[in-house]
């Protein structure tokens, strides 16, 4: 098995060794037209012939890994990669926890491995389906190459969980593939697997908070599959991981940036009105982290969850850096939880291993509370009085035991009738999108940026801000 040298001049770059396994090559070189034809019908609108200031994986070690250069998207070299590993694999978690990883897929976890590896790569394709409008009403140019490198990014992670359900799983993997390609965002015959890759993302307000708060749904997810002890699973979401990490920033970046220019409108305006100045005013900021922080919650799955367990004890999916825990069974020991009860919040306790989902969501949780309070910051140094804050997780939920309840942001039990009456206060309304598709016009003039927005503090790969960073007129 070659890990290490990437072969980066052939036609699907990869380290995983494709050149000495022919039939494989055969299956994803017959992939790859089908694959262009849904970059062209569902990707990024329009641009196609544009070069965009890109960064490729071209290596998988830590320093360098990534190339900077002016490549149209449709030329783009989506490659397979995993990450090298020194030592032995093991399996990490459950009953097994230190035993060999496997290098096959063992018969008893097959259909399990393969749920969780096609749900993961439907989410990849999806979210380029979800941003495919929004280059036309680009912030700026800086914003535009981040959006389009997130995309092609999240195209090369359909391809590593193409790659795996092609080489490990015969006929079913390759149905599977072909499948990833047919279904859409949004349709109503043929949706994404998961709800919140459904949902429009219509704005760049949606569009960071959808980097923000689901792409990082994607990085505890993938961050718990790197725990696998299906070997090649944990060190292809590894590397997915370090691509991951752009996204992130992009959304927490991009929200940091909106959240600074609204503070600096708020103090233009002689009333403090943001909208009058042609800003995002906070209390419809609050509203799209209400939504999209919620709507990604649902995707860690059910709080109390017999698969979770399963997933847990067979090894096939850790918590998260199950790696750096003390002991990595779960056996007796119990998680508090909040459940309805009588009509009434109480608590219960479950099995641990039967709340690993839950256990997964507080880890993402903890992550998204930092964010709140860097955002916070911002708005402190700029002089606003607002403050942000996260909704309780049993807000807004459509997935788990909070589903059939409704609650108030701060998490309490509410009546059906009090919900209707506030939820356009709480969360994401069409009025909004409305709104912000009003101020959203393009700016493509290097250096220049939307009134509704800061500037970042600096370019990419060291390129000032006023760089081409995608080349509109050649
Ligand atoms: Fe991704
Ligand atoms: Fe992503």
């Amino acid at each position: 098995m070659q890990s290490t040298t990437v072969d980066l001049n052939a036609k699907i770059p990869n380290n995983v060794g494709l050149a000495d396994d022919p039939k494989l090559l055969r299956a994803l070189e017959k992939w790859l037209p089908r694959y262009l034809e849904w970059w062209h019908d569902m990707g990024p609108t329009d641009f196609e012939d544009k070069p965009v200031f890109l960064r490729t994986a071209v290596s998988v070690s830590t320093d360098g890994w990534a190339h900077y250069d002016h490549v149209r998207m449709p030329d783009y070299r989506w490659g397979i990669f995993l990450n090298p590993r020194e030592e032995e694999s093991e399996i990490r978690c459950g009953d097994d926890a230190g035993k060999p990883a496997w290098h096959e897929i063992p018969g008893e976890h097959r259909n399990a491995l393969r749920r969780i590896i096609v749900t993961q790569a439907d989410t990849e394709p999806a979210s380029v389906e979800q941003q495919r409008m929004l280059g036309h009403m680009a912030p700026s140019l800086y914003d535009l190459r981040n959006l389009f490198q997130v995309n092609v990014e999240e195209g090369r992670h359909l391809w590593a969980m193409v790659y795996l359900l092609h080489k490990y799983f015969g006929r079913d993997g390759r149905d599977e593939a072909d499948e990833l390609l047919e279904r859409r965002s949004g349709d109503v015959d043929k949706p994404r697997i998961l709800g919140a890759f459904n949902q429009p993302c219509d704005h760049w307000l949606s569009f960071f908070a959808f980097t923000m708060f689901t792409d990082r749904d994607g990085k505890y997810q993938l961050a718990a599959l790197a725990q696998s002890g299906f070997d090649p699973l944990a060190r292809t979401t590894e590397f997915m991981l370090t691509e991951e990490a752009h996204h992130l920033f992009v959304g927490e970046t991009g929200l940091d940036r909106i959240i600074k220019r609204s503070a600096e409108l708020e103090q233009i305006d002689p009333n403090g009105d943001i909208r009058n100045q042609g800003g995002i005013d906070f209390d419809l900021i609050q509203r799209t982290i209400n939504y999209w922080f919620t709507y990604s919650l649902d995707l860690f799955g059910g709080e109390i969850s017999s698969n979770a367990a399963d997933f847990f004890a067979a090894g096939l999916k850790g918590r998260y850096r199950e790696d750096r825990l003390d002991e990595h069974r779960a056996l007796g020991q119990e998680y508090r939880l909040n459940v309805v009860d009588g009509g009434k919040l109480t608590e219960r306790d479950v099995p641990l291993r039967n709340a690993m989902n839950e256990v997964l969501r507080d880890s993402y949780v903890k992550d998204c509370e930092r964010a709140l309070r860097k955002w916070n910051r911002t708005l402190e140094a700029a002089g606003s009085k607002t403050r942000l804050t996260l909704p309780s997780r049993r807000f807004h939920r459509h997935q788990g035991i909070y589903t059939d309840h409704f609650f108030n942001p701060e998490g309490q039990l509410i009546t059906a009738d009090q919900w209707e009456a506030n939820k356009h206060r709480w969360v994401l309304t069409p009025a909004d999108n409305d709104y912000l598709l009003s101020i959203m016009k393009p700016v493509y003039e290097p250096g220049k940026f939307a009134n509704w927005i800061a500037a970042p503090t600096r370019g990419i790969d060291g390129q000032p801000l006023d760089f081409e960073y995608v080349k509109l007129h050649d």
